[in-house]
């Protein structure tokens, strides 16, 4: 399986690749869902922008110790090294995200559309000011803005919110011209996000799935099923790679 998927990488005309929580998990942050899943411990809701502008100060708490507390202390891991690897040998044309974890970058990946967001950006919600993560104290929350006093909130989409531009529109164009598509860690279970991967599919593109577990895609648009770690996966398909 891993030498018809680096055959079909090697061979393809663009290939693009399609992230979700599961290729930060062995950079030590959790996934959503499964066994080791958020929503196993937080209320989804949280994350619904009516929660967060009623209840803010309790949004942004949760959010702090989910993602900040975490956030800039985790490393990528080889799966995302690996990505950036084949950006830089013309193999792969962009990434485009789920997470937040601004993982991708630091990896050293350059066309990366976070369709969700970043945790690295602070938005305010009445003067829509945009400021980075690190000139923000969150030991005072809710963080207000400078300019007008109005509330903050994380640059990331939360349930109930459009997904942000240029991401959407950069992510379908990429989408619709691959011929070849790497979906790593996703469930699939996510709207819009979740369309992404089925474009790609109705364009002709052969999908290659990267998961331990089976998802949404497995037995509807998956061509190569490579059941595996994100960094095991990786490693073994930079492997045959070489070899072609
Ligand atoms: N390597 C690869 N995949 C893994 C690994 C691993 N080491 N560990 C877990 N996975 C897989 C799981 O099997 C699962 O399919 O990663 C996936 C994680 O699923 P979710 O937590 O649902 O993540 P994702 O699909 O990215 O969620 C989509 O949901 O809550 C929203 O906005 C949030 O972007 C997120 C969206
Ligand atoms: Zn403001």
């Amino acid at each position: 399986m891993y030498a018809k998927a680096a055959q079909r990488i090697k061979s393809s005309r663009r290939c693009v690749a399609f992230t979700g929580a599961g290729i930060s998990v062995e950079s030590g942050i959790s996934p959503f869902r499964g066994k080791n899943g958020l929503w196993n411990k937080y209320d989804p809701q949280i994350f619904d922008i009516h929660y967060f502008n009623t209840h803010t100060k309790h949004s942004w708490e949760v959010i702090r110790e989910i993602f900040y507390d975490l956030f800039g202390k985790v490393r990528p891991n080889a799966a995302h090294y690996a990505m950036a690897e084949l950006e830089a040998n013309n193999m792969l044309s962009a990434v485009i995200t789920q997470n937040v974890d601004n993982l991708h970058y630091d990896a050293g990946s350059i066309i990366v559309h976070e369709f969700h967001g970043s945790l690295k950006t602070i938005i305010c919600l009445s003067c829509r000011a945009k400021y980075k993560i690190s000139e923000i104290d969150l030991n005072i929350l809710p963080p207000k803005c400078e300019k007008c006093g109005g509330i903050l909130k994380p640059g990331v989409v939360f349930f109930g919110e459009d997904i942000p531009e240029p991401a959407r529109t950069n992510s379908f164009n990429e989408t619709k011209k691959a011929d070849c598509f790497i979906l790593i860690g996703t469930t699939g279970m996510v709207a819009p996000a979740n369309m992404i991967p089925t474009t790609a599919k109705s364009n002709g593109a052969k999908i290659i799935e990267i998961n331990p577990c089976v998802s949404e895609y497995t037995s509807s648009i998956t061509d190569i099923f490579l059941e595996d770690k994100a960094t095991i996966a990786m490693e073994k398909l930079m492997e045959e790679l070489e070899k072609i």
